[in-house]
């Protein structure tokens, strides 16, 4: 396990380019399962979550090469049915080869996917999906096996507006032919990267970016060049980062339209941010005052669930009372114990919401990271902090986000990794 050396104070101030949109990425590289030709991404953050995707690519048969930073080649056919037992185990996107390899195979075998423990986050909505194609489906705690004989492409009503279960629903649409339609769908932004991924792969696809799809599929699917989209995630946390620690930060690949409810509540909390042009997003220090008083995650294009870690933190800099709710996962709220060892004034009034009083100076401490999202918010409390702290499994935090402790440093922060 390693640690990160936090010594907080140093605002963040410069230039930064936002890596690549990790949940987009993660559906890409297992639609490339879908082809036998060549499928090369490009913009593929570093991260250990691409790289498990990447290994269950390989050891399912498929010809994985680096060309370039951040670019890779896939080619071959898939060899096996079975996902990697210890390489499932160890994200919950590993969910997205559930479809392909029963696209291509007709059949397939995996262990219950893993991944970061935020709640119960049950897999039936997958199942809904593929058993509506006409799948057959055996399953316990230990082991899914599915067999799909005869596709039929079905109108699909999603009970809960699932990312990746939208997303396997796209992946096994696309290479069954007729007409799929998927209702209730996610519309996030990384779910339209995989749109036009499975466009340039042959599917026709209407509805992208709504919550209707409508996917017409092709039994032979071709290869792809794609870019995948910046992250903007990623450029959310990098504007509360600088908003917490006062900085003044410009933020490249920072897209408009991806990060409306983003602007919107931290305009409402007083920061000083604006847009340069479409992509370009520029924080400069400000006074932050809870003036929103309720940050709320939502379905897209709601304020997303996974910048509400972060955003907790920039409230406990923020004067005044703000009431942070996130209704989808059960598991969220819990790391607010280590920013109240920092010093934060926070009430947990129950598992999904938080009462946060500010303006708190936080104190560096020891901590230890729970998930990816509380992880990254995490560092940014220790950024803010007085003194030192140590944040261990720090694992968690780079399955989400490349370098990122060398590109922080780069800011101004100073952040020192230990084995
Ligand atoms: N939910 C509802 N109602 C809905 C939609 C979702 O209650 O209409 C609940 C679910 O029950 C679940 C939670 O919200 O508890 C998230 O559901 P979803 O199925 O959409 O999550 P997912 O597909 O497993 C993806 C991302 C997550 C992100 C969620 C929500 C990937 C690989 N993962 O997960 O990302 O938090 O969507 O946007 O795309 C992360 O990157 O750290 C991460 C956890």
């Amino acid at each position: 396990m390693s640690k990160f050396i936090i010594e907080g104070g140093n605002p963040l101030n410069g230039e930064i380019k936002v890596a690549g949109n990790k949940n987009a990425a993660l559906p890409i590289i297992a639609a490339a399962a879908l082809t036998d030709e060549d499928c090369i991404i490009e913009n593929l953050p570093a991260i250990r979550d691409v790289d498990v995707m990447l290994e269950i690519l390989a050891d399912l048969g498929k010809r994985v090469e680096r060309t370039a930073p951040n670019v890779y080649k896939i080619s071959g056919a898939i060899a096996k049915t079975r996902v990697n037992d210890a390489l499932a185990n160890k994200l919950r996107a590993s969910i997205l080869y559930l479809s392909v390899i029963l696209a291509k195979t007709g059949e397939v075998e995996m262990v219950p996917p893993g991944g970061c423990i935020i709640g119960r986050r049950n897999v039936d909505s997958h199942f809904d999906v593929i058993e509506s194609f006409g799948a057959t489906l055996e399953f316990d705690e230990k082991n899914y096996k599915a067999n799909l004989s005869s596709p039929r492409a079905p109108y699909i009503f999603l009970k809960e507006a699932s990312v990746t279960a939208t997303e396997n629903a796209m992946l096994l649409a696309a290479s069954v032919t007729g007409e799929t339609t998927i209702e209730n769908a996610a519309s996030e932004p990384h779910v339209s990267d995989l749109a036009d991924v499975l466009k340039k792969m042959g599917a026709g696809i209407s509805g992208r970016g709504t919550n209707r799809l409508s996917i017409s599929g092709k039994e032979k699917l071709s290869g792809f060049r794609h870019r995948i989209m910046p992250d903007h995630i990623e450029a959310g946390t990098l504007a509360i980062a600088a908003a917490a620690t006062k900085g003044e930060m410009i933020i490249h690949d920072a897209y408009h339209e991806h990060l409306r409810m983003t602007y919107h509540y931290m305009k409402q909390m007083n920061i000083d941010l604006e847009f340069l042009d479409h992509q370009t997003l520029k924080v400069r220090p400000s006074d932050p005052v809870s003036q929103a008083k309720k940050i709320q995650v939502g379905l897209w294009p709601g304020f997303p669930t996974d910048l509400m870690s972060p955003m907790i933190v920039l409230a406990t800099q923020a004067k005044g009372t703000t009431l942070c709710h996130d209704w989808m996962f059960e598991g969220r709220m819990f790391f607010v114990d280590k920013l109240i060892i920092m010093g934060a004034q926070i009430v947990q009034c129950d598992p999904h919401r938080v009462l946060v009083s500010g303006r708190t100076m936080l104190r560096g401490q020891e901590l230890s990271s729970p998930d990816i999202r509380a992880g990254i918010a995490l560092v940014i409390a220790a950024l803010t902090a007085r003194g030192m702290s140590r944040i261990d499994r720090v694992e968690l935090v780079d399955r989400g986000y490349e370098d990122i402790a060398a590109r922080l440093n780069k800011l101004g922060a100073s952040i020192k990794r230990e084995q």
